[in-house]
């Protein structure tokens, strides 16, 4: 029988082996943090308001725990990956970091817990699923959430009143924190501006936050029907129904808010036609708000920015590189652009025709 070797791992060979188990295992952030959300744990500690014991926190769940040996392994995970603090005592309690307190609470101005719930929802992750069947290819250009539920997510959502609210909801969420980067790093893209269209502009978040640091801007918000019907426009933000495929209306500038990024090169084509038109040719301009992939892969955000091209692929669109975004201007008529770096995931790129 041949001995076993007792030779040592080399260097080398530990740092591949970790990076594999890395990445298997990594699925359970998005799935524990997912966990945590519908527990509503960063909730209850919020509500709390200081550190809160393990027996505390189990009681105060709004579905109670009974299972805290259980809890508290999940704990120790969401410590370990940074959302949580733990006590290193007998009886150890639990708070907030910056970050769960800032991002993860629902009452939080910057919370994206909304974002989670739609976007590792079962029916969403089943996409993921499919990723290879989308790699290989078949019918058309679809998404793997295509491929899987036969239908897109807008199409979706305009059919399902319930998917279509928590969408526009996550939506909506996440927008806050684009929207509060842009005013502050790109003030000077929106200067003089009199008249602006957010084009697929939801439920007119972004819009709101432009038109209160910039009052002189009036902002007609576009989107769909089932999107827009019943919203009530004020403060200068009013809400237009319509298919952006067909007609934009006029503006001193056009505003796409991640948009392009739900679309395909030639689908991207035909959405900036449309916005051409909608602009003058020698005052107006075009004001992209999208991720730029391989700007400063040094960035905080570039692992993010890299892992949301995977999540477009399985529910829809594409990210794109610098150089993919200037060719695509190029090819829509456009022929100058300029980029500013906001604090957020998202760049802005203004270009003109
Ligand atoms: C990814 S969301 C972005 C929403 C918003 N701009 C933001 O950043 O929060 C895409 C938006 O495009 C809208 N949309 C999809 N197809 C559209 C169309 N044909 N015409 C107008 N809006 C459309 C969707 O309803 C949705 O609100």
């Amino acid at each position: 029988m041949p001995e076993l070797s007792n030779k040592t791992c080399p260097e080398e060979e530990l740092d591949g082996q970790a990076l594999v188990w890395n990445q298997i295992l990594s699925i359970t952030d998005s799935l524990v943090l997912k966990c945590a959300i519908r527990l509503q744990i960063f909730d209850a500690i919020h509500r709390h308001g200081s550190a809160i014991s393990l027996p505390s926190l189990a009681a105060s769940l709004p579905t109670p725990c009974l299972r805290p040996t259980i809890l508290l392994r999940l704990l120790r995970y969401l410590s370990h990956i940074r959302l949580i603090n733990i006590t290193n005592d007998e009886h150890p309690s639990f708070s907030l970091t910056p970050s769960s307190s800032a991002f993860l609470v629902t009452t939080s101005k910057q919370s994206l817990a909304s974002f989670i719930t739609i976007f590792l929802d079962e029916d969403f992750l089943a996409a993921f699923h499919a990723l290879d069947v989308c790699v290989s290819g078949g019918e058309g250009e679809g998404s793997a959430f295509e491929m899987v539920t036969g239908e897109t997510v807008f199409g979706q959502a305009a059919r399902d009143p319930v998917l279509s609210h928590k969408f526009n909801e996550g939506m909506a969420e996440s927008a806050r924190i684009t929207a509060a980067a842009m005013v502050e790093g790109a003030e000077k893209v929106f200067e003089g501006l009199r008249t602006m269209v957010d084009v697929g502009g939801g439920m007119g978040t972004v819009a709101r936050v432009i038109r209160r640091r910039f009052p002189g801007i009036r902002i007609l918000v576009l989107d769909l029907a089932h999107v827009v019907d019943g919203l009530v426009g004020s403060d200068g933000v009013e809400f237009v129904a319509g298919d952006m495929f067909v007609e934009v209306p006029q503006g001193d500038a056009v505003l796409l808010v991640r948009i392009l990024h739900d679309w395909s090169d030639e689908k991207s084509l035909d959405i900036l036609q449309k916005c051409k038109e909608a602009i003058n040719p020698e005052s107006g301009k075009l004001i992209i708000v999208d991720i730029i992939i391989d700007d400063d892969k040094d960035h905080e955000l570039h692992h993010a920015r890299v892992a949301s091209d995977i999540m477009m692929m399985a529910y829809g669109g594409k990210e794109r590189t610098e150089k993919e975004w200037r060719s695509l201007l190029l090819r829509a008529g456009f022929t100058r652009c300029n980029i500013t770096r906001i604090k957020a995931l998202q760049h802005v790129i203004e270009a003109w025709i």
